[in-house]
């Protein structure tokens, strides 16, 4: 690869892309008329329509106009912004990006391949994935100071704290990131980004361990680097069945980008203040960690492995039934009917299963078949439209590989690493605006100020541990 030509572009390349990949507001199509009697108002608003149908009425005149506003709590029939990146067709199980099906995607393509195609709107030419890939590889390395910072957490530190810490501290080491009107800059915090995360997540799980850290070597692919990060051992060479590799690709794939779910979310709404790319990737980590979320491979691993056997499914469906508790990896905000990414997962299980044969794991995936094959039948899953979702079987692949359950979230957020930058990146093509919802204030008005010596004795007590007995301290009183 050495001799490639860098991955930079000419002024009026640049300008021709950042146009390609502005994703500027549809005309109205048509409007629509609210009117109330009791309000005494009618008002016309525009409607505007995605390129797949789907129309909007757009609300940005409503409280001029009407001096009411809106309550959509968790965005559920809210959009807060135009984006070429990711199509969902929740209905029909679809997702694309930049327009191609996740299926071809997947089969046909690298983890970096796809990485360009979000980034730059366009599959690459064999030459460009090939620059692509050495400038990725060129920047997979970190400051000596980011991998100090790894010795100040607790033994039993959960690695997404981690990598919430350091790529938060990130952003005091790439002060250039924050020149986003560049577009320029952007790009490059993009492979920056691609390339740091998995040297990170594999810190985080070596240093845990007490394992020497591993360089990048040019000999490995971008996929192969970040298994041979995580896993080399200290004393041998490192080799690994090419199959491993396809299948990490997949995933990977998988996890790039899913429109704006709670992370992405996140992430734009950080971004909105202009602040480094970096701590708004460090906000989208910290979304993506909880069970609601990327978290989901975590819990559904832990459920499946309490339940231990498909004859204790009925009473936990019972208990998931009877609210008082989740199907960890079933159920999405937009999928009503097989989120395909599950789908894909659960043929890569199948070829997992042929590489390692009977593992130990062999219960966990059959309570998970029987689990799925019977809540799939349960009418409590149907009417609710409740289907396995990606993380439902991932965690039973990254188990098989080896790879522990603290770091399943930490895969899924390497993974995802491009689609919070290329959705940052989208965002700042032109200036954004600030996000800032409103709330339905509830809480009292025009209280009565009452000096100290003025209030009650004692409503209640508030008691919080000394820091002595939290950290046991010695000697202290
Ligand atoms: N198990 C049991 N019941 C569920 C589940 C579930 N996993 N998901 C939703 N429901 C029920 C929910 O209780 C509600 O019932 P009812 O109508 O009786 O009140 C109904 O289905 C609608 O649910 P909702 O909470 O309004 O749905 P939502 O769109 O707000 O939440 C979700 C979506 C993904 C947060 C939720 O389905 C969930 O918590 N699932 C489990 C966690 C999970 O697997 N998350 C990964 C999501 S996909 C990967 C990712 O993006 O990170």
């Amino acid at each position: 690869m050495s001799g490639m030509r860098r991955l930079s572009l000419t002024k009026e390349e640049n300008c021709s892309l950042v146009n390609e990949l502005y994703a500027e507001e549809p005309k109205p199509s048509s409007g629509i008329t609210l009117s109330s009697k009791e309000l005494n108002f009618s008002v016309s608003l525009p409607l505007l329509q995605s390129n797949d149908g789907t129309r909007f009425i757009d609300i940005r005149k409503l409280t001029d106009l009407t001096g009411l506003y809106t309550y959509d709590p968790g965005f559920s029939c809210t959009s807060y912004c135009c984006s070429k990146i990711t199509h969902i067709d929740g209905a029909k199980g679809i997702l694309q990006y930049r327009g191609y099906d996740i299926h071809d995607l997947t089969e046909n393509c690298s983890y970096l391949e796809v990485c360009y195609l979000l980034i730059f709107g366009r599959l690459p030419s064999k030459e460009e994935l090939d620059c692509f890939e050495n400038e990725v590889l060129d920047e997979m390395f970190v400051h000596e100071k980011i991998k100090d910072l790894y010795k100040s957490f607790e033994k039993d530190a959960h690695p997404m704290a981690i990598m919430v810490g350091v790529v938060g501290a990130l952003s005091a080491f790439m002060r250039k990131a924050e020149e986003t009107n560049f577009e320029n800059q952007r790009f490059t915090t993009a492979v920056q980004i691609i390339s740091k995360m998995p040297v990170l997540a594999a810190i985080a799980f070596r240093t845990s361990r007490g394992l020497p850290l591993v360089e990048v070597d040019r000999k490995y692919g971008y996929v192969e680097n970040f298994l041979r990060m995580m896993f080399k051992s200290p004393t041998s060479e490192w080799t690994v069945d090419p199959k491993i590799i396809k299948i990490m690709e997949k995933l990977l794939i998988l996890h790039a980008d899913h429109e704006q779910n709670a992370s992405a979310c996140t992430v734009r709404i950080a971004s909105s203040s202009l602040a480094n790319p970096y701590v708004c990737i460090a906000a989208g980590i910290a979304s993506l960690w909880g069970p609601a979320h990327g978290g989901a491979s975590e819990a559904a691993i832990n459920s499946l492995e309490k339940m231990g056997s498909p004859e204790n499914i009925p009473s936990f469906l019972e208990s998931v039934k009877a609210k008082r508790e989740k199907l960890m990896g079933f159920g999405h905000r937009i999928y009503k009917s097989y989120d395909p990414r599950a789908d894909i997962v659960k043929k890569a299980v199948n070829d997992i299963t042929a590489l390692f044969g009977e593992t130990d794991d062999k219960d966990i995936l059959s309570v998970a078949l029987k689990l799925e094959e019977t809540a799939l039948k349960d009418k409590y899953f149907t009417d609710r439209k409740l289907f396995p979702n990606v993380d439902f079987y991932t965690g039973i692949i990254y188990k098989t590989i080896g790879i522990p359950k603290d770091m399943f979230t930490v895969m899924f957020a390497v993974g995802r690493a491009v689609g919070w930058i290329t959705q940052l990146n989208e965002s700042r093509i032109e200036q954004p605006k600030i996000g800032r919802p409103r709330q339905i204030y509830m809480g009292y008005l025009n209280r009565k100020f009452e000096p100290i010596e003025k209030r009650e004795k004692k409503k209640f007590e508030v008691v919080i541990p000394k820091h002595s007995e939290l950290f046991k301290i010695p000697f202290h009183k």
